[in-house]
């Protein structure tokens, strides 16, 4: 039965006018708090420890020592969630201590593939039914920072293949009107995202992927046979939270990050992934087809 929320296929999304500007990559990440020493702070140090300890309580004086890095780790901790830009969590206080819960519990190895024991459907992964492959991913991995939001900071996408697949999604969902809508990402609640009107798998209100704004990174979901290939190519790793059980709330087992194309052979096989999220939430084989024509400048802010 037709509840009425076919009826809205398209939602324009807008993006905050500061990113509209931004061209280069500008995620900044600090590396672990140091501190260095010279000579006459050293001594003034050992002073102020020897003269503390003469006035104050020895076990006062350790205590103190121990906890006095502690404000700087966390300053540093949290100004790094911050430069992560909005995403799912409020960029707040409040956020980060909640993301800073969560890490605990975090994926330790995000390239390994989940293990599922019991029975999926669909049966079999979208690659292997559509004798379909993907190739290697050329270089090393880009380097991954945060949970939620979590993002690409370094080797930057193209900005002009991720103006290409924005278009390429909403063609998509203009010229399939009954199976393909576009919106705001509902993990994210910011960015573009591509739904299934119909889906199998409900994922988040039936979202396929979602594109990132400020690093042009994915999220997606896959089938566990198709994102054991993605994870071997090197075109993504799992999202730290995806390991199913009580997490669940927070994303599906098979959420995995998918790395930005950096050119157009690479944008072409983020389409050929976008295909198997897409059979993996709606059930459906279709074709992402990136057309040649020039990105324009209107198309950017939609
Ligand atoms: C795309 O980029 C990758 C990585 O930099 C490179 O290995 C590949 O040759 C490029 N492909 C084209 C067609 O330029
Ligand atoms: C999506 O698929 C997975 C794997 O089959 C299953 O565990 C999960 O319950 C499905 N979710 C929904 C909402 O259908």
């Amino acid at each position: 039965m037709d509840i009425g929320h076919s009826t809205i296929t398209q939602v324009m999304v807008e993006e905050p006018a500061e990113y509209q500007k931004e061209s280069s990559f500008s995620l900044i990440q600090h590396d672990l708090f140091e501190i260095t020493l010279n000579g006459p702070a050293l001594v003034l140090t050992i002073l102020a420890i020897i003269i503390s300890i003469q006035i104050l309580q020895p076990s006062f004086t350790c205590t103190l020592l121990a906890l006095a890095p502690l404000p700087w780790i966390i300053h540093n901790d949290y100004q790094n969630f911050i430069n992560l830009g909005p995403g799912g969590t409020p960029s707040t206080f409040l956020g980060y201590l909640k993301i800073a819960f969560l890490r605990m519990f975090a994926l330790s190895d995000p390239y390994t593939p989940a293990i599922i024991s019991e029975k999926i459907y669909p049966i079999i992964g979208y690659y292997q039914k559509s004798h379909s492959w993907l190739p290697e991913r050329a270089g090393p991995r880009p380097k991954i920072a945060g949970i939620a939001p979590q993002r690409q900071i370094d080797q930057a996408g193209c900005p002009e293949m991720y103006q290409k697949l924005r278009q390429t999604l909403e063609r998509l969902a203009l010229q399939q009107p009954d199976s393909f809508r576009t919106a705001m990402s509902c993990f994210e609640k910011k960015g573009l995202a591509l739904f299934a009107q119909k889906p199998i798998n409900e994922t988040c209100r039936g979202e396929i992927c979602h594109v990132h704004h400020s690093d042009r990174s994915m999220h997606m979901n896959l089938h566990p046979d198709d994102a054991k290939i993605v994870l071997e190519k090197g075109w993504g790793e799992r999202h730290p939270l995806a390991r199913g059980g009580w997490m669940k709330q927070y994303v599906p087992r098979e959420f995995l990050m998918i790395y930005a194309p950096r050119n157009r052979s690479e944008l072409d096989v983020v389409c050929r992934i976008i295909e198997a999220a897409g059979f993996w939430v709606s059930g459906e084989h279709f074709k992402l087809k990136v057309e040649n024509e020039p990105t324009s400048s209107k198309n950017t802010t939609l």
